[in-house]
């Protein structure tokens, strides 16, 4: 079993200043046309990706982002890394306004910012040796000097061979290549990496290895990473501060050890319920939510979370019924203590969580499973080990 040296409380190399953060996004709004038409193009509606985000990114930490697929989590970081612009929201870097800089007025900052994606077999250029593939960003940002040695110095930093230099992605396996694609964002001395699901596509037994890789290279560089997951006990092991996100809405922010020990949002309540213990073949009882994400085209009015919410169904005591608020009214993030924040006119208290669990029992029966309210963890096998399996020994969630 492999040990992570990931933890997210040493970063001696970090400047962590304590009010001004390196990233500070407000009210970030992405709306993507829905268009018809094949000449003409109409736009006939909009897919709300972000519905008002905001989130502070610091030097030397990590902010894990989670939540279900579509949520935003993506556009949220193309916005950050300024891939993409927002429609409406702004975005400050060491406390500038870069919302509205030209093409030209970014190239300095460009450098600041990288991104390691998901896929580490499409994100590189098949064609390229991999010192070509990592000496790109010098050239394009015209860095002079001994490149070859620079690219070398990566390579052996990230664990690869330097004397692989002329070798090409393919030659590479899976975990090398994430490696490759570290190294070239680490190429131009980034303050802020963005991780966008960095570990989804490598087997588990390598995820652990790229995570402890990403861990060093924080605390030896004072690095901030952005990382986007949508596997809570990853996220868990690398952040300092979670963000929740829901349907384009950040629905809860909490540092890593409040979210998990306490969280306040009936939607966090239900992901780590739904998230694997660890222990192998263990059952858990799991809160399961109704119904399907809604269409970011169409969200519900109110809090978009009210079709599926397991709390509102607690409060209006009946399971049928959600309180008038949650249906018309739409929760912002209010501090709850401690720079908890939640998005949740009703938010969860002790106790909770097992009256949520009760009325569920009352009214769902559980797939494949006998025992009423409780449910088999979902994809866990003894023949696949599981990331928390591998970092923490199985301390699960
Ligand atoms: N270029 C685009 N044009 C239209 N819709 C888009 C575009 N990019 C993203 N979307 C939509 O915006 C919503 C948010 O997408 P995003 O990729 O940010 O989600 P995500 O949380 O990263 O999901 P995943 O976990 O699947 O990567 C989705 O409904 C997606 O279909
Ligand atoms: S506001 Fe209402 S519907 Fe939304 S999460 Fe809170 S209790 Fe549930
Ligand atoms: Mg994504």
């Amino acid at each position: 079993m492999t040990e992570p040296t990931t933890t997210p409380d040493a970063t001696p190399g970090a400047t962590v200043t304590a009010d001004v953060p390196l990233v500070r996004a407000r009210g970030l709004v992405k709306r993507f046309p829905i268009t018809r038409g094949v000449v003409l193009q109409r736009a006939i509606g909009h897919v709300h990706a972000l519905a008002g985000v905001d989130f502070d990114i610091y030097a030397g930490k990590t902010l894990g982002v989670v939540g279900e697929s579509g949520c935003g989590k993506s556009t949220a970081a193309r916005i950050v890394a300024r891939l993409l612009e927002p429609t409406e929201g702004t975005i400050e870097f060491e406390g500038r306004d870069i919302t509205t800089l030209s093409r030209r007025q970014m190239v300095p900052l460009r450098r600041t910012v990288q991104v390691v994606f998901q896929d580490p077999y499409a994100s590189l250029n098949p064609r390229q040796s991999v010192g070509q593939i990592i000496a790109a960003p010098l050239r394009v940002h015209g860095v002079e000097g001994d490149r070859r040695k620079k690219v070398q110095e990566l390579m052996a930093q990230v664990g690869l061979n330097p004397e692989h230099f002329n070798r090409y992605p393919h030659e590479f396996s899976g975990g090398q290549r994430q490696r490759i694609g570290i190294a070239r964002a680490l190429a131009l001395e980034p303050k802020l990496i963005i991780c966008d699901e960095p570990v989804s596509a490598l087997d588990v037994s390598i995820q652990a290895q790229v995570l402890n890789l990403l861990g060093d290279l924080q605390r030896e560089r004072g690095l901030a990473y952005m990382f986007i997951s949508h596997d809570l006990g990853v996220v868990r092991h690398v952040s300092h501060r979670i963000s929740v996100m829901y349907l384009g809405s950040i629905v809860e922010n909490a540092d890593r050890d409040a979210l998990y020990d306490n969280p306040r949002h009936p939607y966090t309540v239900a992901l780590i319920s739904a998230a694997p213990t660890g222990e192998r073949g263990a059952r858990t009882r799991r809160l399961l939510l109704a119904g399907d994400v809604p269409s970011p085209a169409a969200p519900p009015p109110g809090c978009t979370f009210h079709p599926r919410c397991p709390k509102a169904r607690l409060v209006s005591g009946d399971p049928a019924e959600v309180p008038e608020r949650c249906r018309t009214e739409r929760p912002v993030l209010t501090d709850v203590g401690e720079g908890h924040q939640v998005a949740c006119w009703y938010p969860i208290e002790k106790g909770d969580a097992e009256k949520m669990m009760e009325i569920q029992a009352s009214e769902i029966t559980l797939e494949g499973d006998p025992e009423l309210g409780v449910a088999q963890t979902e994809g866990l096998t003894d023949a696949q080990p599981r990331p928390d399996d591998l970092v923490d020994g199985g301390t699960g969630l």
